[in-house]
């Protein structure tokens, strides 16, 4: 048994707390607050095929370090989760990796859509969380670009009431646009090619697409403006469409490219600072419901890599509730926010039980970001400063202290 003394709840009450455990520890946690660990509904970790990026050892000890004790994982992998079969093998992998790193991890993983195996998607409904649609290339070679394709995905995924995700960028738009930029070897050009139109025209057809069959619709990693306007009026229309958005396009904007050069290559790619403030008021609206870090690892020798071959995706999980403490802290956020958008939503719209997984953290703690966990071993937000922290994140009954 665990016994949480003397936690301070977000409403300001001292309460104990007794978790059910194979450990017999009492943890003080006087002067701590206590939240929902942390649901990530959106990482790469990289299993199976490229594990010199990122494993389930290493991504399970980034997600405990950021609070984190829920993972849903993508299926851009080598090779990509596109069958049941392929879904089968993933899981245990994962298993004994986790096995290895004696982390228990919850995760939940997401079935890749693709035009040659889309008799595969009913199948699987019952060992994966949704189903992933690449509206446009990112790393990996998945993509839904053809109507007829995508239709067929939204009504196999209405008729099984499984819930599409979207990498919400237009395939063809992108290739229209690239073609006029080549050459270029700047990184910022990454967000001019890739522009707010890119992820607009997609977003409109994936909702378009839950308007006719009805379809349970989330869109990831939502980066601008037009973006949120589009998904408020699908909200306001009553239709099933939810919004994630991400650390990276809460925090960093175009100018990250002066600082960071290709580690900041991500798809969909940073945008103008105005579409930051926008995407806080999202959140203050209910428009966004859930941040997922995108944890997409790289290594450092393919993200100094010059523009053009250097991969988009920067990692994410380890650092994204300090991000958003640190926010409450310069009174960005409030506290019921951070849970709704970290853990509650993601629940709720998932259909995820209940759980007693809890994160402890310290909101007078400053840390100056020095090192990861990651096996990539770099993380964009070094050097940053941010107080509040995680400093016990409980999995099923263990209680992980984070030094
Ligand atoms: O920047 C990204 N990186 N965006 C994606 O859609 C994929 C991800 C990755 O897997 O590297
Ligand atoms: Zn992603």
């Amino acid at each position: 048994m665990i016994i949480i003394q003397g936690a301070k709840t977000i409403q300001g009450d001292v309460i104990d707390l007794t978790i059910p455990s194979e450990e017999e520890k009492t943890i003080n946690a006087a002067g701590l607050m206590i939240l929902p660990a942390v649901i990530d509904p959106h990482v790469h970790f990289r299993t199976p095929g490229m594990e010199y990026k990122e494993d389930w050892r290493t991504g399970a000890k980034a997600a405990i370090r950021g609070g984190c004790t829920t993972v849903f994982d993508m299926p851009n992998t080598k090779p990509p989760t596109i069958t049941t079969t392929l879904l089968k093998e993933k899981k245990m992998m994962i298993d004994q990796q986790l096995k290895e790193a004696d982390i228990p991890l919850r995760y939940q993983l997401f079935f890749g859509a693709d035009k040659q195996h889309l008799t595969e998607i009913a199948p699987s409904k019952s060992s994966a969380i949704g189903i992933k649609v690449f509206m446009g290339c990112s790393t990996g070679n998945l993509v839904i670009d053809d109507d007829e394709s995508l239709h067929a995905v939204f009504s196999i995924a209405a008729k099984e009431d499984m819930m599409v995700a979207v990498h919400a960028e237009d395939e063809h738009l992108i290739r229209e646009r690239k073609a006029n930029y080549s050459g270029e070897m700047h990184y910022p050009a990454h967000s001019q090619i890739r522009n707010v139109e890119v992820a607009t025209r997609a977003v409109e057809k994936a909702i378009g697409l839950t308007r006719q069959y009805g379809t349970r619709l989330y869109i990831l990693h939502v980066s601008s403006a037009e973006e949120t306007a589009l998904i408020k009026a699908a909200k306001q229309e009553k239709l099933p469409v939810f919004a994630e958005t991400t650390p990276h396009h809460l925090f960093f904007d175009t100018d990250a490219y002066d600082s960071l050069g290709g580690k900041a290559v991500v798809n969909p790619p940073l945008r103008d600072k105005k579409h930051r403030d926008v995407l806080f008021d999202a959140i203050h609206e209910k428009i966004i419901d859930t941040i997922g870090s995108d944890h997409a690892p790289h290594t450092i020798e393919e993200k100094n890599k010059p523009y053009g071959e250097c991969p988009s995706g920067m990692p994410g999980i380890e650092f994204m509730l300090p991000l958003l403490l640190n926010a409450h802290q310069q009174g960005r956020l409030s506290l019921s926010e951070i849970i709704s958008l970290t853990s509650e939503r993601a629940r709720e719209i998932f259909r995820l039980p209940a759980s007693e997984d809890w994160v402890l953290v310290d909101m007078e703690k400053t840390v100056r970001i020095a090192t990861t966990e990651s096996k990539c071993g770099w993380t964009p937000y070094q050097g940053l400063t941010l107080k509040g922290w995680p400093v016990y994140t409980v999995l099923k009954g263990r209680c992980y202290h984070i030094q």
